[in-house]
């Protein structure tokens, strides 16, 4: 049995949920207020049969136990196969869970810094070498809630005061170095990295510290110092409070990302919780892929100077990664976020709701520096905007983005997709080398089996990709099948998919791109038409199993609320309407703004 249909079996969805969520019997099923949106009536329901859950509200999704923990705790797909498994005593082969050594060192570095986190926090809180610390904040208006909220610290002015709390409490010097809290001396001992500092520790989404920013108390230099690169921490994939910020993010369903440290302890004392810090770099793809599972509206809040440059850069890292609706924010000139929410907070409010689609301002940016009767210019435009354009994903704003920089440089159309059809250099298909395991694949069929071949027709057949538009993850019922198909949709090839896709799932994987798949017809190899028409049929049956789940689903809630003199408003409109056709019940849907499943 594969180690993920072995979690589904020993976990139960109505006792993990119900760690979330207040869960109320109703019929056989069971109901709540939604967790991932806010709502005064309960439209969030829990199937024990299937094992599955469902919102009938704004978030019309649903799915299995996998895909709860994920979207709760905000974590990938390798992370919840972790928990759960540890939560149902299932001991995970090497193939799934990483080296194991490698595990409890990172388990031990972020105990050394959440004991460090604490020392700073009581050093800054509750001493008198903290006072200076303490009314620097008072003086940049930081309330005393933030300065709990985010376990603000302070490092005194000493060269050896973490490093002696932590010996005491039983850590090595080795790994107090690891953690880059305090730093050897070529002639043999060590120093506290961080002395006469105010710090911030650095949190994962999961809140475990990773690391810390340090800032000098005055105007000396450097202003910040960070936390080197460790096993725990890499500054270029944090975002400073995502932790903090990723319920906010995803019930506002937007992110606004800023800059500094103290712009997002400011943003949140003001009530704006979704905001999250790039901590100064430029916004990298990592970072992006962090938020991902949050939202897909992203706001960069960036420096009216810097901004043209900036934000070719990361609108590129946010690109590449998704379909993520880019917006801009301009900030004025010489303002940071943290004294434009402090000092105006109306203007912040009305620049975060006047943000600009980030490809129009680099347009905006790149065209209005070149002068349109120079060839050169024309040409190096071409050259700033292309790579750029070349990331859009979506194809209807590609040739959107396409027309508009041919008719404001006056170029022929032509000559720009040519070069755009340039393909990427050094990206080759890879050898896959690792042994194929056909039974278990075939173990695990029944209800999976349609998405299974489905899925391998895909994988095996790229050029089947512009007729697979239809599906979505949602089609995809078992989490496993479903996170091979997201990683599908946003590769390129199978070595995309392969470095994307939690090692767990590399099995299952290698078995759908086997060449021998054997539920293939026959002549599949041959046939063009035979993979049409195979694919055809495959998202037929996918579509239709999504409606009957739904119907399934539909069918249990009507029958309580019926019983009950119902409380769920969508559901009972939806019965007042005499939905009654799943035609129908779609049509209200897409009414409403949600995604059609059939067509
Ligand atoms: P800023 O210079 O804008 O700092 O750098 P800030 O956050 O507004 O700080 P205050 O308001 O002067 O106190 C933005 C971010 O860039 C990173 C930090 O994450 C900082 O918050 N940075 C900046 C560094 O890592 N090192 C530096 O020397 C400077
Ligand atoms: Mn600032």
């Amino acid at each position: 049995m594969s180690v993920i249909t072995e979690v589904k079996q020993r976990l139960d969805i109505v006792e993990l949920v119900s760690e979330y969520v207040t869960l109320q019997k109703a019929g056989r099923n069971f109901k709540g207020l939604c967790p991932f949106h806010s709502e005064k009536h309960a439209s969030f329901f829990v199937f024990p049969e299937q094992q599955s859950w469902h919102c009938f509200g704004a978030c019309g999704t649903g799915g299995d136990i996998f895909s709860f923990i994920m979207k709760k705790e905000g974590i990938d797909f390798g992370q919840a196969l972790r928990l759960l498994a540890q939560r149902g005593g299932i001991t995970l082969s090497p193939l799934e869970a990483p080296d194991k050594a490698e595990d409890e060192k990172k388990e031990r570095l972020f105990k050394i810094n959440e004991a460090a986190t604490e020392y700073y926090h009581h050093l800054l809180s509750s001493t008198k070498a903290g006072e200076a610390a303490r009314s620097y904040l008072e003086r940049r208006k930081v309330v005393p809630e933030t300065i709990k909220e985010f376990r603000l610290g302070f490092s005194p002015d000493a060269w050896e005061t973490i490093k002696d709390y932590l010996l005491g409490k039983g850590y090595i010097e080795k790994e107090l170095v690891e953690a880059g809290l305090i730093i050897e001396k070529e002639e043999g001992g060590s120093y506290d990295r961080f002395r006469n500092r105010l710090m911030f520790p650095i949190c994962d989404i999961q809140g475990r510290v990773t690391g810390f920013g340090a800032r000098v108390l005055d105007d000396s230099l450097p202003k910040y110092i960070n936390s080197p690169q460790t096993s725990n921490f890499d500054k270029s994939s944090s975002l400073y409070g995502v932790d903090k910020a990723k319920s906010a993010i995803r019930k506002k369903n937007l992110a606004i990302i800023v800059e500094g440290y103290t712009d997002v302890l400011t943003a949140h004392q003001q009530d704006w919780q979704n905001v999250v810090g790039s901590m100064g770099t430029s916004l990298t793809e990592k970072q992006v892929g962090g938020i991902k599972g949050l939202t897909n509206n992203i706001t960069l809040a960036l420096d009216a100077d810097i901004a043209g440059e900036e934000a070719t850069l990361r609108g590129r890292a946010i690109l590449a990664y998704s379909n993520a609706e880019a917006n801009v924010i301009l900030l004025p000139p010489g303002k940071d976020p943290d004294e434009v929410i402090r000092e105006d907070p109306a203007l912040w409010q009305e620049l975060v709701e006047q943000a600009m689609p980030i490809l129009d301002f680099v347009f905006q940016s790149v065209v209005s520096k070149a002068d349109i009767n120079k060839a050169k210019d024309k040409s190096l435009a071409v050259q700033k905007l292309l790579p750029t354009i070349y990331d859009i994903k979506d194809p209807v704003q590609q040739s959107h983005y396409l027309k508009k920089l041919a008719r404001e440089l006056k170029i022929e159309e032509s000559a720009i997709k040519t070069a755009l059809r340039e393909p990427k250099a050094g990206r080759k298909r890879p050898q896959l080398s690792k042994p194929i395991e056909q039974s278990r694949l075939a173990r695990r069929f029944g209800s999976s089996r349609i998405e299974e071949d489905c899925l391998a027709l895909l994988l095996q057949y790229p050029e089947l990709r512009p007729s697979a538009r239809e599906l979505s993850p949602e089609h995809f019922e078992s989490t496993e099948n479903r996170e091979i198909f997201v990683k599908w949709q946003h590769s390129s090839d199978i070595s995309d998919i392969e470095s994307k896709l939690d090692t767990s799932l590399l099995e299952h994987l290698y078995c759908l791109v086997d060449k021998d798949y054997k539920n293939f017809p026959p002549d599949i190899r041959k046939s063009e038409q035979t993979r049409h028409s195979a694919l055809d049929d495959y998202i037929h049956r996918l579509k239709e199993k999504l409606f009957r789940r739904l119907e399934t689903e539909k069918e249990a809630t009507l029958e309580i609320e019926r019983e009950k003199g119902g409380t769920s408003a969508e559901l009972l409109k939806l019965e007042e309407l005499g939905i009654n056709s799943g035609q129908q019940l779609q049509d209200v849907f897409i009414k409403k703004g949600k995604k059609p499943w059939i067509q």
